[in-house]
């Protein structure tokens, strides 16, 4: 990986501010997620705005000019039209015009699906370098008089470089050393978005069962560490950092607990960005990279869980 950039929309918003429209309370979204504030993206800000903003911050920690990229896989469930891609756009303004350019949908799995799909384009040989962005406008598609759901969302875009590079084959190398990817989707009725072009010709607002989620969740995410853990010939002792999906601290923490990591040697960022869907992981990362925890060489764990059912991790030598 040879940098990550992260941008996030200038508007806070608070749980107190959230208080005065529906029926909660700072305390209960601070006890029941972690979640202190959220960024909701300015009128008229694309999805699009915000995956070039990273990109461009990406890109330049890289060290690279847009015309090296090879391929660019924008993560998101929140594109800013049905089609195009919105990562053409992103294409387009970086001035990227060799990269072929798509999306993946995996929602809050996105980042970890995009960042295995570019790690097997790169080991295939068919690219050499790679612009994997998480990207999303949630508050768009939520439903802002359901507390369940609108106190969880921000939005928010995260980038990283990858570059393939010859290794020795060691636990030593650096970049991705193990990924891992996974689907259930009888569990599709537990998080999804209730529009779409081909159903109801409208975009819909997200739809959740959370408690159900939650249930899935710890078990899920230890399940796919471990089988990358095991996948990279590493243990769990190994791991420096889980820079894991942001979704609910009690999630974060259970699942570090589960692997025997501590929470200092956890990238948490759900107090300040809540749940940023595909965005969450390289938005982790850049915090901890920025602020200097996050060191090269040192072992990475990120794992993610999301509407699918999704889920999955990767391995990661800074
Ligand atoms: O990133 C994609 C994956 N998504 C997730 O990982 C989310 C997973 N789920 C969760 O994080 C949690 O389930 C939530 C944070 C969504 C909810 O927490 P919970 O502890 O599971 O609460 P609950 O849904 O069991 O609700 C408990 C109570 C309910 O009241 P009753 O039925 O017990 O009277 C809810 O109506 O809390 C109520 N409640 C709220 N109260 C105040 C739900 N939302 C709110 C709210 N403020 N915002």
């Amino acid at each position: 990986m040879l940098g990550c950039g992260g941008y996030l929309p200038d508007r806070i918003v608070t749980n107190a501010e959230l208080a005065k429209q529906v029926e909660t309370s700072d305390e209960w979204i601070i006890e029941r997620t972690g979640i202190r504030e959220r960024r909701v993206a300015a009128e008229g800000e694309k999805t699009s705005d915000l995956a070039i903003a990273a990109s461009e911050r990406a890109l330049a920690k890289a060290g690279i000019g847009a015309d090296a990229l090879d391929m660019i896989i924008v993560a998101t469930s929140t594109p800013d039209n049905t089609f195009p891609a919105t990562a053409t756009r992103v294409q387009a303004e970086l001035g990227a015009l060799k990269a072929w350019a798509f999306d993946q949908q995996a929602v809050c799995s996105g980042f970890v699906y995009a960042l295995a799909t570019a790690d097997a384009y790169l080991r295939s040989g068919m690219a050499e370098t790679a612009l994997v962005i998480g990207a999303e406008t949630f508050s768009r598609i939520l439903d802002w008089e359901d507390r369940g759901t609108c106190v969880l969302f921000g939005d928010g875009a995260g980038a990283v470089v990858l570059r393939a590079e010859d290794g020795a084959g060691a636990t030593s190398d650096r970049g991705i050393l193990a990924t891992d990817l996974n689907t259930d989707g009888r569990y599709a009725d537990l998080l999804y978005v209730d529009g779409g072009p081909s159903s109801t010709q409208t975009v819909g607002k997200l739809r959740m069962h959370g408690r159900e989620v939650f249930r899935h969740a710890i078990v899920n995410l230890a399940e796919t560490a471990e089988k990358v853990i095991e996948r990279a010939g590493v243990d769990a002792s190994d791991v420096d950092w889980i820079v894991p999906h942001q979704a609910n601290i009690r999630i974060i923490a259970g699942t570090a607990k589960k692997l025997g990591v501590p929470m200092d040697r956890v990238v948490v960022t759900v107090d300040r960005h809540g749940n940023t869907s595909a965005a969450s992981i390289p938005l982790a990362l850049v915090d901890a990279v920025e602020s200097g925890r996050i060191k090269p060489g040192e072992l990475l764990l990120m794992e993610a869980m999301g509407g699918g059912m999704t889920w999955g991790a990767a391995l990661v030598r800074w």
